[in-house]
Formats: structure tokens, sequence, C-alpha cells
């Protein structure tokens, strides 16, 4: 049994916020952030957008080109750091869409959760019972950055990206070899802990530890970008290597290279290592800026519409980010 890439959609908000915009609110500059990063623009969540509604957009169009009834979908797993509720997205998706025969559930692993949860999905298949899994990546980091931070608040955007993943024959799979990796000693390197906001002390404590009810809050997004930009150079091409490997494949025989779309200095440095050429990478990193674990569907979903990527077509994808969590498959499509 095998499972193969059957559709793709994405979904990005309105508001369109470019370098110049950031340089009016922090100490930056169009140049500064487009020769450091590749970002000139990224998209923000405002008013009533959300990250169910992308969500939804996103799905929605992956199954209108795969030619897939919802009802016809199994699983939905959403990847999502940035959730609208704590408790997960991926039963709201499944109501919204009308997926009335699927459940569904919400991984967290950042910038490495849309690879994590596509490898997720091809297990469900594998083990038989399962047709049509929907995988989605959504994410509003923005809820979540510190605008008044430079080093950071340049990088991040909101969006969603989506595949419909079904199941096939051995010979069709378009899964050709993955590896997933952690390391919970760099987690002090990117996270955004969670806080405690003291309660305002109230008379009816009873006693109780309890009381006053706690409230909490996260943190906004810390990161050492030297520390998280030296991992990242470092760790995606040895996974991307052992992945290749597992697919009886060298770099040469890839048609393109999409990364999780962080910083195109990172991208471009992966592919000189593995000497894949330029024309090979797919970026869409100047528009949308860094979406975590949205950026590898949304770049997809553009390069499959555009026509750039093409049936039978061999692409070398890793996620890496928080956690530290990172990982890369080789799928066709
Ligand atoms: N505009 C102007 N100057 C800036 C800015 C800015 N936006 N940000 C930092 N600077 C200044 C610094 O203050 C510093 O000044 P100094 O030399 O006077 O002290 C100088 O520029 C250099 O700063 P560095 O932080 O050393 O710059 P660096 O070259 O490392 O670039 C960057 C910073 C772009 C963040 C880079 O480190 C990077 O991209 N790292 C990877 C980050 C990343 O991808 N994170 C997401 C991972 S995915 C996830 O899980 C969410």
């Amino acid at each position: 049994m095998g499972s193969k890439l059957v559709g793709c959609g994405s979904a990005v908000p309105k508001l369109q916020i470019s370098n110049d915009d950031l340089a009016k609110i922090v100490d930056t500059s169009d140049e500064w952030i487009s020769v450091r990063t590749g970002i000139r623009n990224r998209r923000v969540i405002t008013g009533n957008e959300n990250v169910n509604a992308l969500a939804v957009q996103a799905a929605k169009s992956a199954l209108e080109m795969a030619e897939v009834e919802a009802e016809n979908v199994d699983l939905i797993i959403q990847s999502s750091s940035t959730p609208d509720d704590l408790f997960g997205g991926a039963a709201r998706i499944q109501k919204d869409l009308g997926c009335k025969n699927a459940w569904g559930f919400d991984i967290t692993a950042a910038c490495s959760g849309f690879i994590m949860g596509l490898i997720t999905a091809t297990r469900f298949i594998k083990g038989g019972g399962y047709q049509n899994i929907l995988v989605i990546g959504a994410e509003a980091l923005s809820r979540f950055v510190d605008f008044t931070d430079r080093g950071s608040c340049i990088l991040f955007g909101d969006a969603a990206g989506a595949v419909l993943l079904q199941a096939c024959s051995a010979d069709e799979d378009g899964l050709l070899g993955f590896d997933l990796n952690s390391d919970g000693s760099g987690q002090r390197f990117l996270n955004a802990p969670i806080k405690k906001i003291e309660p305002e002390a109230t008379s009816s404590t009873n006693g109780s530890p309890m009381f006053p009810p706690r409230k909490s809050a996260y943190s906004y997004i810390q990161m050492n970008g030297k520390e998280v930009f030296r991992f990242a150079v470092r760790s995606v091409p040895q996974t991307l290597q052992v992945s290749l490997e597992e697919a009886g494949l060298t770099s040469s025989n890839i048609d393109w290279l999409l990364l999780h779309q962080a910083n195109q200095r990172i991208i471009d440095s992966v592919a000189t290592r593995l000497g894949i050429p330029q024309e090979k990478i797919i970026s869409n990193l100047a528009n949308y800026g860094n979406t975590s674990s949205a950026s590898v569907p949304l770049a997809l979903d553009e390069a499959v519409r555009s026509g750039k990527v093409k049936a039978g077509d061999k692409i070398a994808t890793a996620g890496f980010g928080a956690g530290l969590h990172w990982g890369s498959a080789i799928l066709r499509w």
C-alpha cells in the first residue's frame, strides 16, 4: 500500500505588510531585511480572519483539485502552533468542511509540523482502512510576534496550506523516503513559553491552593537567530541526505528543492551543500515570509498551480525550527 498527493490548496490573509511598513515601527530597513532574509512582504490576519478560516479555505481548494467530496475524507491532521483554540482546530475544520465521516487531531511541531503530519498520514494509510487524509499546516504567528523586536518581527507571516493524500498501490507511492528528528536541548534557541499571570487576589480563597483561579498566556516568540541559522544549515542537508538514501536517489535525481521558507540564505546554503542548482529551488518567501508549518504546502500549491511542478516530479522537502525539530521527505507529485 502506498500514498500519493492528489490535491493541494492554500490561503493567506488580506493584509500585506511590507518591509517599509515594518521600518515605520522598528529600527530596520527594506534593504537590511531583504539582504539578510530574502523577505519583502508578509500577510497578517486582521479583523475576523483566523487560523480556522484559512485552514478551511486551503483544505477546500485541495479537495477541489483532487475532485474528492468532503464526505470521503477519513482523517484530518492539522499542524499548528497557533490554533484559534488551545484544544486544537481539526474538529472545527471537520465540521466547517462537512467531512462528516472523518475524525481529526492537531499536532504541534512548529515549522516541522507539516512534514511530521504528512508522514503521520502516510502511516495511517499504510496501516489500512484510510483512503483520503487531509494534512493542513495553518498558522498565525503574528499573534506571538513582538513587533518591538526587530530581530524576529521581520521574519514571520500568517497563512495556511493543505494537501490531500490518497491511498494507492505500492508502485504509485508518492513518498520515496523520509527522516524525522527532534533535539530538545536546542529548545532555548527558539520558543514561546507559557507565562503565569498573577490573578488579582479575591476574598473567596476557600483556603485552597487553586484560588484565586489561575490565568495563563504565552510569551512572545524568543529567538537566537544566529543559533537557529547554524542549526538549519547544518541539519537540513543531513536529513535530506538520509531521505535521499532511503529513496535510493542522489540530489541530482531531484526535480525541485522545496524547504521550509525561513530565510533565503538558509535555502541557498542547503542547495549549495547538496549541489542542487538555483533553478530547481522553489521559493515564495519574498511574498509571505516564514509562515511556519504552512510554508511548505503554501509554496507547493503555488508551484503546482503555476505549472512549475508537474505530475511525476520528485520534490526534496524539509521542515526545521522550534523544538528543535527537523525532518525531510522525498515526494513524487
Ligand atoms: N534591522 C536592522 N538591523 C537589525 C535587525 C533588523 N531587523 N535585526 C538585527 N539587526 C542588527 C543587530 O542588532 C546587529 O547589530 P549589531 O551588529 O550592531 O549588534 C546586526 O543587525 C546583526 O544582527 P544578527 O542577529 O547577528 O543578524 P544575522 O545576520 O544573524 O541575521 C536573522 C538575523 C535574519 C534573524 C538570521 O539570524 C536568521 O534568519 N536566523 C534564522 C532564524 C529563523 O529562521 N527562525 C525561524 C525558524 S523556523 C521556526 O521554528 C519558527
